[in-house]
């Protein structure tokens, strides 16, 4: 069978009354892997947030569908048991809950009612992940990500990305902040879990990262909107020219000049 598919449509989102997606169109199917890039305060990570469901985001216009259910319908819990993962650019400390039982539940709130998996399962489970993504087994009986340094949090979100094993996972900045040794063996990570089941939304500045992951497709996405896509290469040229090229190829105006007029 093949995997899941998400299909973000025309979507606009606004904060506190000010819009900043302005029609998304996205669509990513099982067995593919998607980078989206974009300069600072394009969308990208209101984009992540949304889909998830995080409230301070109003969706005023548009869809997203997770194989045909609508996504906005549900609750954020649904969400994460319908298969969807969200690697947050600033994932959160939560105190007084330990990363290696905030794992279980999580993993357990996908499964049915009586079927929850065995803790001996688990732990052979999560210390095999532990070990391919070279994280000290201490750091699984620490409260989640209090502490962590910033390339451990990011470490900490494959972790559970491997273990929960959802449709589709957005990936947001999971390259920031992770020393060169780190960044090779979360890619190393990310691409074992490429299979038909699974789509992956690779959020990223960098070309660094995709040297490691090859994506299928590179979206570019500029005040809101996906505004150009094409294959690695397109990554490639934003590496070496920016982004000043895609304004004037598609006559965007600069927002700053706008605002100035
Ligand atoms: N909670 C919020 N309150 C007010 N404005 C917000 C909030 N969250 C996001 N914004 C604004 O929305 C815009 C888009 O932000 P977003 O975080 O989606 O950008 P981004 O493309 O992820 O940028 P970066 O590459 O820097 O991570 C920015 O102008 C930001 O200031
Ligand atoms: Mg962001």
């Amino acid at each position: 069978m093949a995997g899941s598919t998400l299909e973000i449509k025309n979507l606009h989102v606004e904060i506190e009354g000010n819009e900043i997606l302005k029609g998304v169109d996205l669509t990513i199917n099982g067995g593919e892997f998607h980078a989206v890039m974009g300069p600072n305060g394009t969308g990208k990570s209101t984009l992540a947030s949304a889909i998830m469901g995080h409230p301070s985001f109003e969706i005023t216009e548009g869809s997203v569908h997770l194989d045909g259910q609508d996504v906005l319908e549900m609750e954020v819990d649904e969400r994460a048991r319908a298969g969807l993962f969200l690697a947050m650019q600033y994932p959160s400390e939560i105190s007084g809950v330990t990363t290696s039982d905030f794992l279980r539940s999580s993993i357990n709130a996908r499964r049915e009612e009586g079927d929850e998996i065995s803790l001996m399962k688990f732990i052979k489970e999560m210390d095999g992940v532990l070990d391919e993504l070279e994280i000290d087994k201490n750091m699984a009986q620490r409260y989640l990500n209090e502490g962590f340094s910033g390339g451990e949090k990011k470490r900490n979100e494959i972790l559970q990305l491997m273990l929960l094993k959802p449709e589709i996972a957005i990936l947001d900045e999971i390259d920031s902040g992770l020393d060169i040794d780190a960044l090779k063996v979360v890619a190393k990570g990310i691409n074992k879990m490429r299979d038909e089941q699974f789509g992956c939304l690779i959020i990223t500045h960098y070309q660094r990262l995709l040297n490691y992951i090859t994506p299928d497709k590179v979206h570019v996405m500029m005040q809101g909107r996906v505004v150009k896509s094409g294959g690695p290469e397109l990554a490639q040229r934003l590496e070496s020219e920016g982004y000043d090229w895609i304004k004037q190829e598609l006559g965007l105006e600069d927002e700053n000049v706008e605002q100035e007029v």
